[in-house]
């Protein structure tokens, strides 16, 4: 079904925060001890390094970081903002969200503060939340959150190599407000999607309240239980269908075509993936934007990741318009498409 696109709501910024400390694929063998090369890395992945955050420094520390960076580029005081959307797989603790965390880092007490678990469609599920929650009328300044510390929750031994190579630490953040009546920019559509009967091809089982009698047991961290496993092949071979599949489900929703698109902003999980898509989809390599070599995955962290980064290199600009998509753990899938 088409569409006649008229956003309700609209970025007003984004920013991003990496933690200073690289870690590169030569540093994975040599000071970690892991079984592996720069060049498997680089062959299987397109990463080259990614940044790990320093002992004492929290998910929520690179999320206020970010936060600050968004509100600034979005010209935004910090007691505007009437809403946090938290998304992250690497939570500081079990509970209460990192969003409540963050809340108090930057001083806002009283106003929402939500986590969304959806991995790596985490942000796109966010910004969903967002737009829905603007077009209430009860909102006006929703900061929006993608952030993660994966080096403290994955398997850095070489029995754990296929999935902690890929992984790294960060944030990004975006600011969402209404959009004007006559105004073109703004947030066109969201698209969701889930099939949860892929669930454990990408999980960390333990630990977990499905567990009995216990949360977790000596030997589940002793088997490593405690950290993620992927089935990386299964996992490929369906982002390189679902990713494309979606953002063409967005242009073609508000009738536009791929040739519209001036950016594409894929989730960052393998430089291979995000080249299939591009092929899948027929967009010129300049189009796509990759931070993968120097970020490595940082799940929900990645897309706004990427869009700061775009508007950094001056590669995003005011009347861009722009394609988010990001697949994984859940399995999920999500699109966006957004005038700048
Ligand atoms: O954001 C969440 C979504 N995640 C993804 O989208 C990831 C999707 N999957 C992938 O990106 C790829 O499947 C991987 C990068 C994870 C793996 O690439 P692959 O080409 O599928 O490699 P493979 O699993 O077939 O592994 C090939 C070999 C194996 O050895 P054998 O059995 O052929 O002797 C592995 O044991 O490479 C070995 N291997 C490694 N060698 C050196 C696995 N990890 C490593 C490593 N260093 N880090």
């Amino acid at each position: 079904m088409s569409h006649k696109p008229r956003p309700k709501s609209k970025i007003l910024g984004a920013g991003h925060y990496m933690p200073p400390r690289v870690v590169t694929n030569g540093d994975l063998a040599t000071k970690y001890g892991i079984e592996t090369t720069d060049e498997w890395i680089q062959q299987r992945s397109g990463i080259r390094e990614r940044h790990f955050a320093d002992e004492g420094v929290t998910n929520s520390d690179l999320a206020a970081e970010a936060s600050k960076r968004a509100l600034e580029a979005a010209g935004v005081g910090r007691e505007e903002v009437d809403c946090i959307l938290f998304a992250t797989l690497s939570p500081d603790h079990e509970f209460p969200g990192s969003g409540c965390f963050l809340q108090a880092k930057l001083g806002v007490p009283g106003i929402p503060a939500m986590d969304i678990r959806n991995q790596c469609s985490g942000f796109i599920y966010a910004l969903s939340v967002a737009d829905g929650l603007i077009q209430t009328g009860r909102y006006k300044r929703i900061l929006v959150v993608g952030s993660e510390i994966h080096s403290r929750g994955i398997d850095l031994s070489t029995r754990g190599r296929d999935v902690a190579v890929l992984f790294g630490d960060g944030a990004g953040a975006v600011i969402v407000a209404p959009a004007e009546e006559d105004e073109d920019r703004g947030i066109y559509s969201v698209h969701l999607h889930a099939d949860g009967s892929y669930a454990k091809e990408l999980w960390t089982e333990a630990p977990g309240c499905a567990l009995h009698p216990s949360r977790i047991t000596r030997q589940m961290i002793e088997d490593g239980k405690i950290y993620p496993s992927m089935n990386g092949k299964l996992v490929f071979l369906h982002a390189v269908r679902k990713m494309p599949e979606v953002m063409l489900e967005a242009l073609e929703y508000n009738g536009m075509k791929v040739s519209d698109l001036d950016l594409f902003v894929p989730h960052q999980a393998n430089i291979r993936i995000n080249e299939a898509v591009g092929k899948a989809l027929g967009l010129p390599e300049e189009k796509v934007v990759n931070t993968i070599a120097g970020f490595g995955n940082t799940t929900a962290a990645t897309i706004p990741i990427g869009l700061s980064e775009a508007v950094r290199q001056g590669r995003l600009r005011p009347g861009s318009l722009v394609g988010l998509a990001a697949f994984g753990s859940g399995f999920t899938w999500a699109s966006a498409l957004v005038r700048w």
